[in-house]
């Protein structure tokens, strides 16, 4: 493995460009990768010209993708997940750089689906949503990736944009995609309590007769004491980081990702690591982090976050 940023027992930070750092890596070393790309033609991570984001159409940046996921899936278990944060934006073709593109400044505009500033291009028209996430969790299937989940990420508190023609942007996509047809996947992990309407209606059901001659509902199954399934949209506020100076998802996100799919005692890798959050959020739940990311800074980041975050429950000292 290439020489770590920085090691120790449950942290390894790499440094380089995803696509030649997973090269170094041990095959099926890792459980989990959650993770969340440089979305597409927006922003500049000072990675100069390896720095994936930046390429010249959609299909080039799908390309770029599916590379570095060729190497995560070397690297992942068989039975490993894969988490997949991304999301769209439309094509403006004015050529220069709106109110809301790549707006270093307000990492809190990552809440907005924005519009992407080239002119020239003849792969959109003018006002078309690019479709990005799919074309991401398509070209992957294609390379042999089962998607299982296609995830809105929901949030309330996205920034309000100024359109008239067309409906705010409020939500990105996260696909789970596993590589094999059965994998690791605790469910019970991220039950959540039952609604109260979920909870009167089985109540009801299960009532023996209430009027003479009436039947008692015999298809109704008793609520399992387990929770209920969480289901694929999940409403999580967007929680910017200063000091990141860019798209930080907040731990809400990746924590029921890696609950659910990374085994005890196992390790999530993010080959877009940035400020850490999903490192910050293996440590929350007792799993062990890779990051890799093509700028030193944001390692620098993601340490000064995990050290300033509280010891999971019960390591207090
Ligand atoms: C959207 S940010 C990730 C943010 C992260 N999820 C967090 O919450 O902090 C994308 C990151 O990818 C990094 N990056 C860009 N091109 C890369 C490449 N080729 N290899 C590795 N990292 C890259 C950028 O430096 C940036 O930190």
């Amino acid at each position: 493995m290439t020489d770590p940023y920085y090691s120790d027992d449950t942290l390894s930070l790499l440094l380089g460009d995803a696509r030649n750092v997973l090269a170094t890596m041990d095959m099926g070393s890792v459980n989990c990768v959650v993770t969340s790309p440089p979305y597409f033609g927006l922003r500049d991570y000072e990675g100069h010209g390896d720095q994936i984001g930046s390429e010249s159409s959609p299909a080039r940046y799908v390309a770029a993708l599916a590379e570095v996921f060729a190497g995560a899936r070397r690297v992942l278990a068989d039975d490993g997940t894969l988490w997949l944060n991304l999301g769209d934006c439309y094509y403006s073709g004015r050529g220069n750089p709106g109110p809301n593109s790549a707006d270093e400044k307000q990492p809190a505009r990552r809440g907005w689906t924005r519009p992407l500033d080239r002119s020239g291009q003849d792969w959109a028209k003018p006002k078309d949503l690019l479709g990005i996430p799919w074309r991401v969790a398509f070209a992957l299937q294609d390379a042999g990736w089962y998607l299982r989940n296609a995830i809105v990420w929901h949030k309330p508190n996205a920034m309000p944009e100024s359109v008239r023609d067309r409906l705010a942007g409020r939500h990105e996509m996260l696909f789970l995609l596993t590589k094999s047809r059965r994998y690791w996947f605790d469910l019970d992990a991220i039950r959540e309590p039952h609604a109260e309407s979920t909870i009167a209606a089985a109540h009801r059901a299960r009532r023996p007769y209430e009027a003479p001659g009436q039947r008692p509902n015999t298809k109704s199954r008793p609520l399992g004491d387990k929770g209920a399934n969480p289901g694929d949209v999940w409403s999580i506020n967007t929680r910017p980081l200063t000091e990141a100076h860019f798209a930080t998802f907040p731990v809400e996100l990746p924590r029921p990702c890696i609950a659910a799919g990374c085994r005890p005692g196992g390790t999530v890798l993010d080959p877009f690591s940035g400020a850490g959050t999903t490192a910050l959020a293996a440590q929350q739940l007792g799993r062990r982090a890779i990051g890799i990311d093509i700028n030193a800074k944001y390692h620098n980041i993601a340490l000064k976050r995990m050290s300033d975050a509280p010891l999971p429950f019960g390591e207090a000292s």
